[in-house]
């Protein structure tokens, strides 16, 4: 197995899941589908439904099952990222190399795009009730639904998202504790929701979501640190972002509180916990472990 062409198989596969449930553009809404087919289908990495698919076959799954709800993360880690680069919030005008659904359809029409990604999500993951199911239980798509409603509220993503406004706009000075709190809220919490979801519609015990999300803590917290050294050392042709936006915005970052080198060994200490943790797993898939270790050398 090539990594590289493997892991674009697999995005490539997440793409064309996400593409099949997004609106057609038509009516008098035609403009609000647009952004949302915009912002979605943009050259994101599509990791959160590589990595929700990838757990889901690491557990024997290999029904139908599994789709919606990785188009579903996928709409609303979208819906985030519309929401999080408007000038409201971090004002950023560029994503993955082009301009920000904002800057092409305006605050307003962004705004309703981004709502109209979260509820799609949930129109979207009730689908999961419909296709082939498997071995998946009634009760497992379920709680694979509140997994996703938890982890993109307001005790997961979106607070985290409330926490660092917060704290930029009332200028608060976070510490590191504080900035843990916000990374694994406002990152690691979505995907948390993608390995446990993908372990979830498997069946799998309580005591195996924990590890899933567990890992999905380490990973995420490990991402965000990245993020935030990218948006200091990143190249702005490779990463399609504006370099230097958290300081612009005067935000407090890991990089900020712990300068670069130890933001390297820590996200690289929470990557290495993360796979020992995945080591204790009664499955494994070398595919998710190459993943998890490429994401802290990633370059966008
Ligand atoms: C960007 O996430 C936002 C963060 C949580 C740091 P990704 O880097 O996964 O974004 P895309 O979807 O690949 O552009
Ligand atoms: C935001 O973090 C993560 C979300 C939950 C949207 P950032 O604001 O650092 O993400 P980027 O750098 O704009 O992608
Ligand atoms: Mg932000
Ligand atoms: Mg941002
Ligand atoms: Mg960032």
């Amino acid at each position: 197995m090539i990594f590289s062409e493997e892991l674009k198989r697999r995005a490539d596969f997440a793409e064309s899941v996400l593409k099949s449930y997004l609106p057609e553009e038509k009516g008098y809404e035609v403009r609000v589908a647009e952004a949302m087919n915009y912002s979605a289908l943009s050259g994101g990495k599509h990791l959160r439904p590589v990595i929700m698919y990838a757990v889901y076959q690491m557990y024997g799954g290999k029904e139908q099952v599994v789709e919606p709800f990785m188009a579903a993360l996928e709409m609303i880690h979208n819906y985030s990222l519309v929401h999080d680069d408007l000038p409201a919030m971090d004002n950023d005008m560029y994503r993955r190399g082009r301009k920000t659904t904002h800057a092409v359809y305006g605050p307003g029409m962004a705004t309703l795009a981004g709502d109209g990604l979260l509820n799609l999500a949930y129109e979207t993951a009730l689908k999961a009730f419909s296709v082939e199911k498997g071995q998946t239980t009634t009760e497992s798509i379920i709680k694979a639904l509140k997994i996703l409603s938890d982890k993109a509220g307001i005790n997961g993503m979106l607070g985290g998202q409330s926490a660092d406004v917060d704290a930029e706009e009332r200028n608060r000075k976070l510490d590191l504790q504080e900035l843990l709190y916000i990374h694994e809220k406002k990152t690691a919490c979505l995907l948390e929701s993608a390995l446990m979801i993908g372990g979830c519609l498997c069946n799998v015990s309580d005591e195996e979501l924990k590890k899933l999300e567990d890992i999905g803590h380490y990973v995420g917290v490990a991402f965000q640190i990245e993020d935030d050294i990218l948006d200091v050392t990143g190249d702005e042709k490779i990463l399609g972002k504006h370099v230097g936006s958290d300081a612009e915005n005067g935000k407090v970052t890991y990089v900020t509180l712990k300068g670069i080198e130890h933001a390297k060994k820590d996200a690289s200490d929470m990557t290495e916990s993360a796979l020992a943790i995945m080591d204790k797993l009664p499955e494994s898939d070398g595919f998710l472990r190459e993943l998890v270790i490429s994401l802290v050398t990633r370059q966008k």
